[in-house]
């Protein structure tokens, strides 16, 4: 069975092999971006790539470091969001575009890590048709499985368009792993990855970073394009490990195991 640090070197060789540079995740209290208090993907510490005032590199890849503090709420309360998290991603600052980012994603997935096809849903923003001409004639991934979502959820950041923050956004499309429906969900066969039954666990999502939002919502086209991807590493193990939660991978197990014992060791002893 491949372990966690088994995917996370599998990712970062695969996109070496690609002619990107890896480079080492950042800090998760980003030096020198007034915009967040942590770390929340792997494309914060490329903004100046973004913008095009750094050239130092037109590919990269990362496994950053990250806390989310939206996802905070929901922590324990689904199989998928943690406090702390791995993100794996790969980025171009004006090279590659949608073209190359969706056949290397699916490329990684189905041959890299053999993920069955037939498990693996995608979403596109509901007006991009070349994204969706790609996933439709290029990756031959069925009509089926291909759905067209918004700006909350195929935007990034999400709803930007509308709510901010200011900086480098763009449309994206997300990659689904479909554990099977869920005998208690409300739509029942009819789900799709738009529900939050925990059917469908959303592992890689890719951005097609071309605007700078500024204020007033105006979204002035970057000097160039440039690919922004972000794949949950927990997530990823959980599926390439066959488990429905990310909990029951071997990078909690281990943890999880020595609370129980301590636990156990401790009980005789609690008053
Ligand atoms: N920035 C995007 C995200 O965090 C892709 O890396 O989902």
């Amino acid at each position: 069975m491949l372990s966690t640090n088994d995917i996370r070197a599998k990712f970062l060789n695969f996109f070496k092999s690609k002619n990107h540079s890896i480079v080492a995740s950042d800090s998760l209290v980003p030096k020198d971006d007034p915009t967040v208090l942590f770390t929340t993907a792997g494309m914060q510490q490329f903004k100046p790539q973004f913008l095009g005032r750094d050239l130092t590199y037109t590919r990269a890849s990362t496994c950053q470091k990250c806390l989310r503090t939206d996802d905070l709420d929901v922590v324990g309360k689904t199989d998928f969001h943690h406090t702390f998290f791995e993100m794996l991603g790969n980025f171009s600052f004006g090279d590659y575009f949608k073209k190359e980012a969706i056949a290397w994603a699916w490329e990684f997935l189905t041959g890299e890590l053999k993920l069955p096809k037939d498990r693996l849903w995608v979403s596109v923003y509901k007006d991009d048709e070349e994204a969706y001409g790609i996933w439709l004639n290029d990756i031959k991934q069925p009509k089926e499985r291909i759905v067209k979502l918004g700006d909350k959820s195929n935007f990034w950041p999400s709803n930007a368009r509308l709510n901010g923050p200011n900086g480098p956004c763009g449309p994206c499309s997300e990659i689904f792993y479909d554990y099977g429906v869920n005998p208690n969900c409300p739509n029942g066969a009819q789900c799709d990855p738009d529900c939050s039954c925990g059917r469908f666990s959303e592992v890689w999502n890719l951005v097609f970073t071309q605007f700078n939002r500024k204020d007033g919502g105006v979204l002035e086209p970057l000097p160039a394009k440039n690919i922004d991807t972000g794949m949950g590493l927990e997530r990823l193990v959980a599926v390439v490990q066959g488990k429905k939660s990310n909990y029951e991978t071997d990078n909690f197990t281990a943890i999880l195991s020595v609370i129980k014992e301590t636990v156990k060791s401790n009980s005789g002893t609690m008053t």
